[in-house]
């Protein structure tokens, strides 16, 4: 038989894949939230990390909902990658997508209602990568690693 602690090391160390497969409604980015928070939890990311986390995936979540759906789609997708040291997460949407060009960092001197969403995510997390394609949908692809904040 395994022991308790044993088994909490082995499941420390496994690379494990959660996907989430969430209709386009606004009312489930805090589904995802609730689920980020449990599973960062697990990997041992303290509070604020986990406040972080939470933030950037609704942002990402909600641009996924707001910018990224189309008429033929009605869902998005999450997959969360955990590893020993770090979570990767992709939001995917299959939606109209945008220019790259959209997606600029904004001028903090001239900070105006409306586009922070990706500054905000590039602040919290230690690594962002965005993929869009005009028509073809979004991918968004962040990562935290475990205690890198202090
Ligand atoms: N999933 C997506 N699909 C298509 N376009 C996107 C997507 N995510 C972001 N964009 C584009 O990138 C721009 C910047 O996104 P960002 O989240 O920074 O700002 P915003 O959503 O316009 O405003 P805010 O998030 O502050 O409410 C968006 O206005 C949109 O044009
Ligand atoms: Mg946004």
């Amino acid at each position: 038989m395994v022991d308790v602690k044993e088994q909490i090391n082995m499941n420390k160390k496994s690379n494990d894949v959660i996907t989430l497969s969430v209709p386009n409604k606004p009312e489930y980015v805090s589904v995802i939230r609730l689920t980020v928070s449990g599973i960062a939890n697990r990997m041992g990311f303290d509070i604020e990390e986990i406040e972080d986390i939470k933030v950037a995936i609704s942002e990402a979540c909600t641009n996924a909902i707001t910018h990224g759906i189309c008429e033929e789609e009605n869902k998005f997708v999450v997959d969360f990658f955990t590893e020993e040291e770090k979570l990767t997460i992709y939001v995917y949407d299959n939606g109209k997508g945008c220019l790259s060009s959209n997606i600029k960092t904004p001028n903090i001197g001239e900070l105006k209602e409306g586009g922070l969403g990706v500054f905000i995510i590039k602040s919290l997390m230690d690594d962002v990568e965005i993929t869009s394609n005009n028509g073809k949908g979004t991918v968004i692809k962040m990562t935290k690693r475990v205690g890198d904040d202090v």
